[in-house]
C-alpha cells in the first residue's frame, strides 16, 4: 500500500520512519511518500499563503500550490484523496478498516493555519476525516494516526493474531495481558493463564473483554 502524503512540515513525519511502520518501508510492504507543498511555491520567497479574503485572523494556504503538488504525484488517478480536518467524519476502526482493504494508494493533504483554499479542496479530495473532536495545528499527527491504523491491515505488517484479538476487531476492549514473572509486587497471573487449559482461558478471556467493556466503554456494547 502507498501513501503520498501532502505536506508543509515533511520532518514532522521522522517518528513514523520507526518502529513497526519503519520495518513494513523497509519490507516495500508499505510506501510512505512525503511531498513537500512548498517545493511548488513559484514564489521568491517560496510564499505558500496569503490572508484570508473577506478579512479574518490567519493565513490561508494559497490552492495554485497545493495543485501544482498534487499534480506531481505520479500515479494520482487511481488515488484516494483525504483531507485531515475537524469538519471531517470521526476516524475509527472500521473507517481504517474498509479504507486499507479498498485502496493500493491514498493521498493525505495536510492542512496548516487557518486551511486551505476551499476551490482545490473542492477540486482534488474525495473525503475528510477527522481523528476527534479537538482541533490540532495542522493535519500531519492525524496522516499519521491514519498511516498507523490502516498499516496494521496489510498482510505481512503485524501477525494476523493480533489483529483478530485485539481491542475493537470485535465490538469489545480487550482482555488484560500477563507475562514473566507469576508475581509482581505480590500479585500472581490469574491461576487460569497457568493451567494451560486452551478452552478455560479462552472462556475468561472472553468473560474478561465484556467486563471490562462494560466498565470503561458502556458506550460500545449499545451500538450493534
Ligand atoms: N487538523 C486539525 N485538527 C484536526 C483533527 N482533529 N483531525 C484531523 N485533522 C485536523
Amino acid at each position: 500500500m502507498k501513501f503520498s502524503v501532502l505536506t508543509l512540515f515533511p520532518e514532522m513525519f521522522e517518528p513514523i520512519k520507526k518502529s513497526i511502520i519503519g520495518k513494513a518501508t523497509e519490507k516495500n510492504i508499505i510506501e510512505i511518500n512525503l511531498i513537500n507543498i512548498r517545493d511548488f511555491s513559484e514564489d521568491k520567497h517560496k510564499k505558500v499563503d496569503d490572508t484570508p479574503y473577506g478579512g479574518g485572523a490567519g493565513m490561508v494556504i494559497m490552492p495554485d500550490v497545493v495543485y501544482r503538488a498534487y499534480l506531481s504525484i505520479p500515479d494520482r488517478e487511481n488515488a484516494k484523496v483525504i483531507y485531515l480536518t475537524p469538519q471531517g467524519t470521526t476516524f475509527n476502526q472500521s473507517k481504517a478498516e474498509e479504507l486499507s482493504k479498498n485502496n493500493n494508494h491514498i493521498i493525505l493533504l495536510c492542512g496548516h493555519y487557518e486551511g486551505i483554499d476551499q476551490r482545490v479542496i473542492n477540486k482534488i479530495v474525495d473525503e475528510e476525516i477527522s481523528i476527534g473532536d479537538y482541533v490540532l495545528t495542522g493535519g500531519e499527527l492525524p496522516a499519521m494516526v491514519v498511516i498507523d491504523t490502516l498499516s496494521r491491515y496489510i498482510d505481512g505488517v503485524l501477525n494476523k493474531e493480533s489483529i483478530q484479538e485485539e481491542t475493537f476487531s470485535n465490538g469489545l476492549l480487550e482482555y488484560p495481558q500477563y507475562t514473566r514473572p507469576e508475581t509482581f509486587l505480590n500479585e500472581k497471573v490469574p491461576d487460569v493463564l497457568l493451567s494451560g487449559h486452551h478452552e478455560n482461558i479462552k472462556k475468561w478471556r472472553e468473560d474478561q473483554s465484556l467486563t471490562i467493556t462494560k466498565q470503561k466503554r458502556p458506550d460500545l456494547l449499545k451500538k450493534t
